[in-house]
């Protein structure tokens, strides 16, 4: 069986830099890089060759299927997370007496966007504050009525790395009769998803971070039950029932998800989405989960032994794969960082420190030792 150290020997970035990005994206594998390399050569040598294309997309959409233990006929490969968010939104229905759209201050913009925009249809958009960091279930629970439609939450915050507790936040959802969308983009290939576990409505995400590959192709699940019912006006040929039916009297969408489609898929990312989640499921996010919770103790030791802030939640129970640590200049320090070759990213005063498989002890103690060498940075 090949070990994470194995895994590591695919990404050439790790002879030269200590690359600890992922949440913002992911290092580049040979096998991606060969994937996006094999899409030019197939234009050269086949010309054309449409149905591969679409064999492709369907072979895409099982691995996102196997990936969050759904069925092919729930998901929906789309072109970007903001892409399914976008398609959600246009599907849902204001003219009954839910119209109030439950969002969180840990929302990544994207995700609070497509229900502001819901306004001109009468939506009504109500956030709940972020309390040390998380989503008080409490909080939650008092904004959430049976004037609710949809409450929305991401699984990790893009900000701190907090991790929401996702069945009790559906429990709280249910209770009312309301719908619940979960955008995993931060989760999704480091922390184990499971739709029969989560019974929620909606997941959004997107392949550039833990999966592996690229900008250009997301994903939406929408549960079983609902797509019949769905109608989203954010649509396309390639989310008709007969794609090739060239149809223009009418809309007739697919009986599966692919109703939240639209056009042409991003088909050079697909080669590469491809071979990104095929490495992904050989390791399992379990495994990678296990793994990244083992540096990440190492690493939340060193930020506290330096006397650093810690702006992830300490329990490993209660942040994903990504930890953040407080600077008075986040971009100053990203930029100390990356010139001893450390490639980490910042978001709101943070510095956001993101482990994967491909990770290791040495990469934690160099991240320590760099921001223990830039305590002038620290908050
Ligand atoms: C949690 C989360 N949601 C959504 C997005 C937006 O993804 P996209 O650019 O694919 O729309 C991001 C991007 O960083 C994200 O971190």
């Amino acid at each position: 069986m090949k070990t994470m150290a194995d895994y590591r020997d695919h990404f050439p970035i790790f002879k030269d830099k200590v690359y600890i990005n992922s949440c913002s994206y992911a290092a580049l594998s040979n096998e991606v890089e060969a994937a996006f390399l094999q899409y030019l050569k197939d234009r050269h040598e086949k010309g054309a060759d449409w149905i591969d294309w679409c064999d492709r997309l369907e072979r895409v959409r099982a691995s996102f299927a196997e990936l969050l233990s759904a069925k092919s006929n729930e998901i929906a490969v789309t072109t970007s997370a903001s892409a399914s968010l976008s398609a959600v939104s246009s599907s849902l229905e204001l003219s009954g007496p839910r119209k109030k759209i439950v969002t969180t201050d840990l929302a990544f913009p994207t995700e609070a966007h497509a229900w502001h925009a819901l306004k001109k249809h009468g939506a009504e958009v109500a956030h709940v504050k972020e309390k040390d960091g998380m989503i008080d279930l409490d909080d939650l629970e008092s904004v959430v009525d049976q004037n609710t439609l949809l409450v929305a939450v991401p699984l990790v915050c893009y900000r701190n790395g907090a991790l929401a507790d996702i069945p009790a936040i559906r429990d709280i959802a249910r209770k009312s009769g309301s719908m619940i969308l979960v955008d995993a983009y931060q989760g999704v290939g480091a922390v184990p998803i499971d739709v029969n576990v989560w019974d929620v409505d909606f997941i959004v995400g997107g392949s550039l971070k833990y999966l592996l590959s690229t900008a250009g192709v997301g994903f939406l699940y929408v549960r079983e039950d609902l797509i019949a019912t769905s109608r989203p006006t954010q649509t396309g040929w390639f989310a008709q029932e007969d794609i090739h039916a060239m149809l223009i009297h009418d809309n007739i969408p697919a009986k599966s998800a692919r109703r939240f489609e639209q056009g042409t898929p991003s088909v050079p990312n697909l080669y590469a989405v491809e071979a990104g989640l095929q490495m992904i499921l050989e390791i399992g996010v379990p495994n990678i989960r296990s793994h990244v919770a083992t540096l990440n103790e190492r690493l939340k030791k060193g930020i506290q032994d330096i006397g650093a802030k810690l702006m992830s939640p300490l329990d490993p129970d209660k942040h994903g794969a990504m930890i953040t640590v407080a600077s008075t200049d986040e971009y100053a320090l990203v930029a100390a960082l990356a010139k001893v070759g450390i490639i980490a990213s910042c978001r709101d005063g943070n510095i956001r420190i993101s482990a994967h498989f491909y990770n290791n002890n040495d990469d934690i103690d160099a991240v320590i030792a760099a921001l223990s060498d830039n305590k002038g940075l620290l908050a």
